[in-house]
């Protein structure tokens, strides 16, 4: 399987910076078959990136889209409207979850869409600290990952991809705040496990699972080598363009 290093961008970068960025990302990344490199831009910057983009090193994903085709949702942009400008979407982020309310039925609808328009979905589960305190982590990241997935078909399973982001370890500059591997790698087996069930085994290990929380060039190495983890979904070190492409080193040594 792939390994997977995904730049979430969020609300960062004009169009102008996102393209200087992306240009030097492009300088310094090689085409590596088993490492798929993709970011992902503010959606005002993806379609002047798609024309900039050399899609043998970098693939482009959208933030999150709306998963009606089209009509009269004012502000929206749907996956139809995405379709050959984004290969990848995150979905269900927990920004996306908590600030905007977004609901599994929506994330759900999301997913959906994304395998309709020929895009890849990331969808993201994770719990909070809160839940995570009063030990329902595994109940919440059940209901997320069937949630989003259900009623997907036995052919579109084998495209999606599960990112596990526990919100408590988002953005954190507390090294006591870092996931540890070994709890982790328990929640990755969770995640498999649950997906073996539901979807079969031979489909449910192949789904790749990334990690994302704080992941840094300092870390990276140790997220990678959990067993299951096949991808890692980094925020503000992809910000960076010396983080992100040490990352992407780590990430190929780890794979030879
Ligand atoms: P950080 O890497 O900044 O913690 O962000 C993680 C994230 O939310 C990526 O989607």
């Amino acid at each position: 399987m792939k390994s997977y290093v995904v730049g979430n961008w969020k609300m960062n970068f004009s169009v102008g910076e996102s393209s200087v960025y992306l240009h030097k990302l492009l300088q310094r990344t090689h085409a590596y078959r088993d490492i798929e490199v993709i970011v992902a831009p503010s959606l005002i910057a993806l379609q002047p990136l798609s024309l900039q983009i050399d899609r043998k090193k970098i693939r482009l994903a959208a933030q999150t889209a709306n998963p009606h085709d089209f009509g009269a949702f004012t502000g929206e942009v749907s996956f139809t409207q995405l379709r050959g400008i984004a290969d990848y979407c995150i979905i269900g982020h927990s920004e996306r979850r908590h600030l905007f309310h977004e609901s599994d039925k929506q994330i759900r609808s999301s997913v959906a869409s994304a395998l309709r328009n020929q895009i890849t979905p990331i969808l993201c589960i994770g719990e909070t600290d809160t839940e995570r305190t009063f030990g329902e982590t595994y109940d919440v990241l059940r209901d997320q990952l069937l949630g989003g997935l259900s009623g997907v078909s036995a052919e579109d399973i084998t495209k999606v991809i599960v990112a596990y982001e526990p919100v408590w370890a988002i953005s954190t500059t507390s090294d006591a705040r870092l996931a540890s591997p070994d709890e982790i790698a328990s929640i990755i087996q969770f995640i498999r496990q649950t997906l073996n069930e539901h979807f079969g085994q031979e489909v449910g290990e192949n789904i790749p699972i990334l990690y994302g929380g704080s992941v840094k060039p300092t870390n990276a190495g140790a997220y990678l080598t959990v067993p299951g983890v096949n991808g890692l979904l980094i925020g503000g070190a992809s910000l960076i363009a010396d983080q992100f492409t040490e990352i992407i080193e780590i990430a190929k040594k780890v794979k030879s």
